[in-house]
């Protein structure tokens, strides 16, 4: 299956000071980053996410803490836990996502391809595994 999520290193440069991390365009990112958002505060139990984008791609990378990603392309079925500043999973176009069992003061960054855009979401799963 093409086009499914993949996990991204971003160059971490360690000194006695602790570490560092970026992202340049258009070294690191398979997309021209459009927008940047954060997800923080997010109470025990909460999940996000719940929803597919039909042309937007992004990448969510854990700044702090732990979470859980599931994400279906109608097909398979994913999971993966990210706890690591340093790392962005890819999450493509069409492709429905969870976010959840999120720790305790866990902050999230998400890049995106696109600006926000309420037409590009579908929030609704049957009609996402529809237009699959
Ligand atoms: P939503 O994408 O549903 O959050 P999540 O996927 O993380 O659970 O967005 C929550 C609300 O915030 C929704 O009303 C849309 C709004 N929003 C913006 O206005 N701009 C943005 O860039 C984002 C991501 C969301």
């Amino acid at each position: 299956m093409i086009n499914r999520p993949y996990l991204i290193n971003f160059p971490k440069i360690s000194d006695d000071r602790g570490n560092l991390t970026f992202i340049q365009n258009p070294d690191h990112v398979p997309f021209e980053i459009q927008r940047v958002y954060w997800i923080y505060d997010v109470p025990s139990g909460q999940t996000r996410g719940g929803h597919a984008f039909k042309t937007q791609e992004e990448i969510i990378i854990t700044l702090s803490g732990s979470v859980e990603i599931y994400t279906s392309d109608g097909i398979t079925e994913e999971s993966i836990t990210l706890n690591r500043p340093y790392v962005g999973l890819h999450v493509p176009k069409m492709t429905w996502r969870q976010l959840r069992n999120f720790s305790t003061n866990t902050v999230i960054m998400i890049l995106s391809s696109d600006p926000f855009n309420e037409e590009d979401y579908i929030r609704d799963y049957s009609q996402f595994s529809t237009i699959r």
